[in-house]
């Protein structure tokens, strides 16, 4: 960058944050951050410095509710208490927002995007997130469930009880499709697949509908989320081989509005090798490629 143009995004910068304070108007619209499972705002403030590094004068909002041990709440649980403090916020800022959500609070959004007629999201973007669902072994399976493989624990998933945990409600189990037709009470209904007829679906998929950019990023060598490729629409078939977000029978059916945002190009994908899973909030590259310029 030559020193004019550093020099001019500094005068920018210090411009944005004047206006930010004394509330005329922002530069950047406001960005609100979901955390994933087991975890709180605290492990996120690294990101929201950066942004407001980057962007000063951006409010960035870490959402303070259910942290570490209580993202294990059932799903719509959270959905609804996310989308009155989402809403509100949403309401005060008449520009729109964007959205970071990360890992299982990509899932969270998604659910929040359907069910919130009246969201101004403009840019959703699902960091490192179990979009389509989970299926594999994980320290964190193993820690709550240390009897169980990937293979065993469907039959706790896919019960009544069993859904009473989140990740129940988005376990992905390919041999199991009756069952989790049957019993997934989150994911299975946001994919059109659940046993019982949402009579919402057409409303679900125009709110969905109202982002004006969903940005998908992940990786292989992620090690939670699995497949990894989860992050971006795809799963498991029944040969657990990995079917790619467009060859999916949810952005066939354009369910929710998949293929709707594709052929509207409005769906970008980062694929970014030698990211764990806990450190993508926290690459400074990943930052600076994949995010930073969303945020307008
Ligand atoms: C946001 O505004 C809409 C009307 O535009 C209203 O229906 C909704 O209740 C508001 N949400 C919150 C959380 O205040
Ligand atoms: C930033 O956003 C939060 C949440 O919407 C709001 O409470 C706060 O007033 C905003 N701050 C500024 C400086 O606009
Ligand atoms: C699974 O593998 C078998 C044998 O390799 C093949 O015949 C079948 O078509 C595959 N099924 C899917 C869903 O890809
Ligand atoms: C950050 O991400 C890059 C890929 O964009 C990767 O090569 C690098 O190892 C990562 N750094 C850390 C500390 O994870």
């Amino acid at each position: 960058m030559s020193s004019s143009s550093s020099l001019y995004t500094e005068i920018f910068g210090v411009v944005c944050v004047v206006l930010a304070l004394i509330k005329t108007a922002q530069c950047y619209k406001p960005v609100i951050i979901i955390h994933g499972i087991l975890d709180s705002p605290d492990e996120l403030v690294g990101l929201k410095k950066n942004i407001e590094e980057a962007h000063p004068g951006t409010n960035v909002t870490i959402v303070d509710l259910y942290n570490d041990a209580e993202s294990f709440t059932r799903m719509w649980t959270q959905v609804s208490d996310y989308s009155q403090k989402m809403g509100a916020m949403m309401n005060a800022s008449k520009d729109g927002v964007h959205l970071i959500c990360y890992s299982q609070g990509g899932l969270i959004c998604r659910g929040v995007l359907s069910v919130l007629p009246y969201h101004n999201v403009d840019t959703f973007i699902a960091l490192s997130s179990p979009l389509m669902g989970q299926f594999g072994d994980t320290s964190y399976l193993r820690f709550f469930f240390p009897h169980f493989t990937k293979h065993h624990i469907y039959e706790f998933f896919y019960s009544t009880y069993g859904q009473h945990f989140s990740i129940a409600n988005y376990w992905n189990d390919p041999h199991h499709r009756n069952l989790f037709q049957k019993y997934s009470d989150y994911l299975a209904l946001l994919n059109g697949e659940s046993a019982k007829k949402n009579i919402r679906a057409t409303q679900w998929k125009r709110n969905f509908l109202k982002i004006n950019h969903l940005v998908l990023i992940g990786g292989p060598d992620d090690g939670v989320i699995s497949p990894w490729q989860s992050s971006q629409f795809g799963m498991f078939d029944k040969n657990e081989t990995v079917v790619e977000m467009r060859r999916q029978k949810v952005y066939a059916h354009d369910v929710f509005g998949l293929r709707t945002l594709d052929k509207r190009k409005a769906i970008t994908t980062y694929t970014v090798p030698g990211v764990e899973h806990v450190l993508w909030h926290k690459n400074q590259t990943v930052f600076d490629n994949c995010i930073k310029k969303w945020l307008r």
